[in-house]
């Protein structure tokens, strides 16, 4: 996607933020380790400042909570910071549709973050409260021009990642005025690109069997329309994460195919 087409409208606050995450290329490498808001301390990122270090070279952005933030990345970090602002379900609770706002659009200035991100459960008991939460955090987060990445959870139904849910999650999401969309990779993804008019990245979802898999994940995404990944366990959870994510760096910014990504992913895995 044409970087200038993303924020030609915008003001000039609201483009400064959201280009320290869509960088010049009009493509983004997102980290995404918000995963403990609902999950607790999920493997592979059961401390975060350590799983961080290899990874945060290369990454143009981090998705992750404010507590996270603020304990575990030192803030001399050059990169986008996309902060989790909705939450209020664990996954041992009944249904982690049920979430509310838990961070303001002036504590999110305050943390100088260039977004905010919020998920919404589309066809859920609680649709209409997470889309609230999303048109409410929209609204608040106009005053101070900061931008709003809309996620498109599925929650414990895997299985609802098909390109008819998806599109119809994300255009709403677009509709509602979310900056960028974030939404999953699936067969005929064009019929959710095609139809969504905001960038798109794609989340990895649980770990795929093959470092290919993942590769191919990306390439197809980014073929069909996606501006790029906003991705966790399958870098993180990766026996070598440093070299996945350099891998899946290659895909976005240069373009790599999968086999060729998984040779340097293989490269850089037998340096050590
Ligand atoms: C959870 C999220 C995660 O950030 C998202 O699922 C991306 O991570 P992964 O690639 O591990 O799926 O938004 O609601």
């Amino acid at each position: 996607m044409d970087k200038k087409k993303v924020t030609e409208k915008m003001s000039w606050g609201k483009k400064n933020r959201i280009r320290k995450i869509i960088q010049d290329d009009g493509r983004v490498v997102m980290l995404a380790l918000d995963h403990g808001y609902f999950l607790g301390p999920t493997r592979g990122m059961e401390q975060p400042r350590k799983a961080l270090e290899p990874l945060l070279p290369h990454v143009d952005s981090l998705m992750l909570s404010p507590g996270i933030l603020t304990s575990c990345v030192e803030p001399d970090f050059k990169g986008g910071i996309v902060l989790r602002s909705s939450g209020g379900s664990s996954i041992i609770s009944d249904d982690l549709s049920n979430e509310g706002i838990i961070l303001k659009p002036l504590e999110a200035v305050k943390l100088n973050a260039s977004a905010m991100a919020i998920s919404i459960f589309i066809g859920t008991k609680y649709e209409k409260q997470t889309l609230m939460n999303l048109a409410e955090t929209i609204n608040e987060a106009a005053k101070y021009e900061m931008p709003v990445l809309a996620v498109t959870a599925v929650g414990k139904e895997l299985e609802k990642r098909d390109a008819r849910f998806l599109a119809l999650s994300s255009r709403i999401a677009a509709e509602f005025g979310a900056d960028i969309v974030k939404t999953y990779y699936c067969e005929n993804f064009e019929k959710v690109t095609s139809t969504c008019p905001k960038p798109i990245v794609v989340a990895g979802g649980p770990k795929l069997e093959t470092e290919l898999d993942v590769f191919e994940l990306c390439y197809n995404s980014i073929q069909a329309g996606a501006v790029g990944v906003d991705m966790g366990r399958n870098i993180w959870q990766n026996e070598d994460p440093g070299a996945m994510v350099q891998a899946i760096k290659a895909i976005v910014h240069d373009n790599y195919k999968p086999k060729e990504a998984e040779e340097l992913y293989k490269e850089l895995k037998n340096k050590k």
